[in-house]
């Protein structure tokens, strides 16, 4: 049988940093306010570097991190909702740039759950056993799409990139991957797109920004979070007494603390980094991931769950042996 496993994980954020208080001088918030309701301090922000720079910045260490080359890659996944533009994607602008052989790269668009999903496509497509080394990535600069007048979502959102080298392998490490969807439509948590054109006339183009409604979306995720870790455990016949540590989507650390309550796991078994990575939504996993293993709260041997939701809406997870 052919398996996948981790080879490698890498992770970067910009320098600049929005502090809570620099928030108070945005919008009518309060630090006190931000942090008991999302358990955020600080966030990461992009000045000059868009999603292809971050993404760049982790795949290079990833590949440090693998011991491996560009030119080892066989096919390049990146989960993004914020490319630089619509094309060429990601994926391909990084395939040049790493200075790859000519490999199938493209884009996942899955929202805050685009890494669960693009390592659901890696593992299969290594699986297939054509491809030795695949490297996905979750990057966003959400902080380009944040309407910073709307201070119900400007609060929560920052950038970064993460990313895992995926390699073929003999035992499984990867025993279960799932991933799901459900059309939002009632449109709680969408960004608009390009206006129709009628009669051939370019309508004034005006620039769109996400938009939540943060208690329907707190709903959902409160639900779908346990209850993909139970689905989980149920696929692998694993207990969560065999699970070292649960790495879930940093999007509100209430939600977390809300699923640790409904699954009965003790916090530390949670990850939680949102206080200074805000919501990076599809690089929010391989962050936290990366920072679980590199402060050594993950170690090598390790089963650990990751678990995200998003919008579509969107979820999933996976039971990864480290
Ligand atoms: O990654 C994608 C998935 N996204 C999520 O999972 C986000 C899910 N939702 C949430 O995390 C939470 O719903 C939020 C953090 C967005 C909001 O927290 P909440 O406890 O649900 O607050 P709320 O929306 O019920 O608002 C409570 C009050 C409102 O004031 P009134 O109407 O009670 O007077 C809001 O206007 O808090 C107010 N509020 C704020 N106050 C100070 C909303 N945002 C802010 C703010 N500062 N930044």
């Amino acid at each position: 049988m052919i398996y996948s496993k981790v080879a490698g994980t890498g992770a970067y954020t910009p320098e600049n940093r929005v502090t809570n208080h620099d928030m108070e001088t945005i919008v009518e918030t309060t630090d006190e306010w931000i942090k008991s309701r999302t358990g955020i301090e600080s966030r990461p922000v992009t000045l000059t570097e868009n999603t292809s720079d971050l993404a760049y910045q982790a795949a290079l260490n990833a590949l440090d991190d693998a011991k491996l080359k560009a030119s080892d890659l066989d096919m390049i996944i990146v989960a993004t909702v914020t490319p630089d533009q619509p094309f060429p994607g990601v994926s391909q602008m990084l395939q040049s740039r790493l200075g790859c052989r000519a490999i199938p790269a493209f884009d996942v668009n899955a929202a805050c759950t685009g890494f669960i999903y693009a390592l659901n496509i890696a593992d299969k497509m290594l699986k297939s056993g054509d491809y030795q080394h695949i490297l996905i990535i979750g990057a966003e600069t959400l902080t380009k799409i944040t309407d910073y007048a709307d201070r119900n979502t400007c609060v929560l959102f920052g950038d970064g990139a993460g990313a895992f080298v995926l390699s073929k392998s003999d035992t499984n490490h990867i025993p279960a991957i799932l991933t799901y969807a459900k059309g939002d439509e009632k449109g709680y948590l969408k960004m608009d797109g390009y206006p129709l054109k009628k009669n051939y006339i370019t309508p004034e183009q005006t620039r769109p920004f996400l938009q939540m409604n943060g208690a329907e979306v707190f709903k959902f995720a409160t639900a779908v979070l346990p209850s993909v870790v139970k689905s989980l455990l149920e696929e692998t016949h694993l207990s969560l007494d065999d699970i070292d540590m649960i790495v879930a989507h940093q999007a509100n650390k209430r939600i977390i603390d809300k699923a640790a309550k409904t699954l009965g796991v003790q916090h530390d078994k949670m990850f939680v980094n949102i206080d200074h990575t805000g919501n990076t939504s599809a690089a929010s996993v391989p962050i936290a991931i990366d920072e679980a293993i590199k402060t050594g709260a993950l170690k090598k041997g390790d089963t650990m769950i990751t678990a995200a939701f998003g919008a579509g809406f969107t979820w999933g997870g996976a039971v990864i042996k480290l």
